[in-house]
């Protein structure tokens, strides 16, 4: 049996902001834990390892905290014939490397600089995305940086690769996306100066062999991007740092009700000039849920930022900056399409009641037609991801969902994970981790997807906190090069 260790809910004091107390305290030690308590009956059916990514610094940091600084920690549960292990580790950035031989923090802050300032270095901290491609799991940063490869069952970091970082860009940011089926990996990278944007294609060997500018009209904060089987869509939001904020060395979101939302449908190994752009009503967006080809459509599901309107129902941009600026999420699952021939887009909003983020789906369906979501139920007034809960996109219909408690229960996003030999899309569990903030408890659940309001098929007591993070993923076992050696 392992030995637990005490959890500290604020091990940093509190002199650096809200965010790295409470759920959001990190942990301070790399665990591997087996033989942990069940509740319920893990499936043996369930083989893979659910990779959760996050924020959690290792160092005390130099100034006001931001979750987007932290030191990526993965946190995973690996299934494998019924039993259960989990590990962590930190992600091994240039950045981390440098703090833990130094034994302190040595970079600042999105609160303190901008990327890129001299005399004050900021760090890529993979923290933001992870995905598995080409037998590794792919940890990216939200600012884009390098593509840290990790080995899935050890999570040792095996290499920063920099996927075309040259000249001006970057590397890759957070939220590429793998097509299962070829196994070639898409991903887009964005920066402060013309052309501000470049995507690109991994092979299914890891060797970049394609990688164009795309150029914008200004600078941007695009999240993400969506791939279909033969194109990969690209976004422009009319979301930006303020010019005059930028040019003073200083973060300042701009939002602009007067712009246009424009999505780009390139195709998959397209020119800089074969891309089509959509354009759409002005929104923020993070997250993409699925795309795919109908006829001469190109359809993208996503969660779109209902911007914040006054009673006549105008948009406000400055409260709709802040909101995004501070975290805050107003998000519905919307519907885009966009016709490749005649160049006409139109979109749908396919729940107006229910605010819901952190989207997953069946990856062996991504890029191709796919009628289920698993999403966090989202309370905006406390930034707090209070359950889970499954989507059919089709209709935009709820169809189930759960929380041990809406406010005090923490979830992470739940990752769709299919069981052996599927025999249809929702065929599996769905997976996240939950932190009890009323009885302190960290637990593992596995939810049947085809019934996610029955609640967890099993719980798996966990002997810290895990703090809430980003991003998640399912890696099935013919995507991890190692797994016949796990015992
Ligand atoms: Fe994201």
């Amino acid at each position: 049996m392992n030995a637990p260790f005490e959890h500290l809910a604020a091990p940093f004091g509190h002199d650096h902001g809200p965010m790295l107390t409470g759920p959001f305290a990190p942990v301070l030690q790399e665990e591997v834990l087996t033989d942990l308590p069940v509740m319920g009956k893990i499936p043996t059916d369930l083989n893979g390892v659910y990779l959760r990514n996050g924020p959690n610094p290792r160092f005390k940091p130099k100034g006001l905290y931001h979750p987007f600084d932290g030191d990526g920690m993965i946190h995973a549960a690996q299934f494998k014939n019924g039993q259960l292990t989990y590990r962590n580790k930190w992600v091994r950035t240039e950045g981390w490397l440098e703090n833990e031989k130094q034994g302190k923090e040595t970079h600042w802050g999105i609160h303190s600089t901008l990327k890129g300032r001299d005399d004050r270095p900021m760090a890529d901290s993979a923290n933001t995305d992870i995905i598995g491609h080409n037998g590794k799991a792919v940890a990216t940063w939200y600012l884009a940086g390098k593509a840290h490869l990790i080995d899935p069952i050890t999570l040792e970091t095996t290499e920063a690769a920099d996927y075309g970082a040259h000249g001006d860009g970057q590397g890759v940011s957070a939220h590429p996306k793998v097509d299962e089926t070829t196994g070639e990996m898409m991903f887009f990278d964005y920066f402060d100066h013309a052309p501000f944007m470049a995507y690109g294609v991994v092979d299914k060997s890891g060797k970049v062999v394609h990688h164009v500018p795309i150029e914008l009209p200004g600078n941007r904060l695009p999240h993400d991007m969506g791939m279909s089987e033969n194109y990969s869509i690209l976004h422009d939001l009319p979301v930006y740092h303020d010019e005059a904020a930028l040019a003073a060395g200083r973060h300042k979101i701009r939002f602009n009700a007067s712009m246009k939302a424009r999505f780009g449908v390139i195709p998959r190994y397209g020119k800089s000039n074969e891309i089509k752009w959509f354009e759409f009503s002005p929104c923020f967006m993070y997250h993409v849920i699925n795309c795919w080809e109908e006829g001469d459509e190109v359809v993208m599901t996503a969660c779109r930022f209902m911007p914040v309107t006054d009673e006549n129902g105008t948009i406000d941009e400055q409260a709709t900056a802040k909101m995004i600026a501070h975290l805050g999420m107003n998000a519905r699952l919307w519907r885009y399409r966009m016709n490749m021939k005649t160049g006409e887009g139109s979109e749908e909003c396919l729940n107006p009641d229910l605010n819901c983020e952190f989207p997953s789906c069946n990856t062996s369906f991504a890029g191709r037609r796919s009628q289920y979501a698993y999403l966090v139920d989202h309370n905006p007034k406390t930034l707090h991801w209070m359950g889970i809960r499954k989507f059919n996109t089709d209709t935009g219909e709820s169809m189930g969902s759960w929380t041990d408690g809406p406010k005090h229960c923490w979830y992470s996003e739940p990752w769709f994970a299919p069981a052996d030999n599927p025999q249809s899309e929702d065929h599996g569990y769905v997976i996240t981790f939950m932190w009890n903030d009323k009885s302190k408890e960290q637990e593992l659940q596995v939810f049947d997807a085809q019934d996610i309001s029955a609640g967890p098929l099993a719980r798996v007591k966990i002997p810290h906190a895990i703090p809430v993070g980003f991003h998640a993923c399912w890696m099935k076992p013919n995507q991890i090069e190692n797994w016949n050696d796990v015992l």
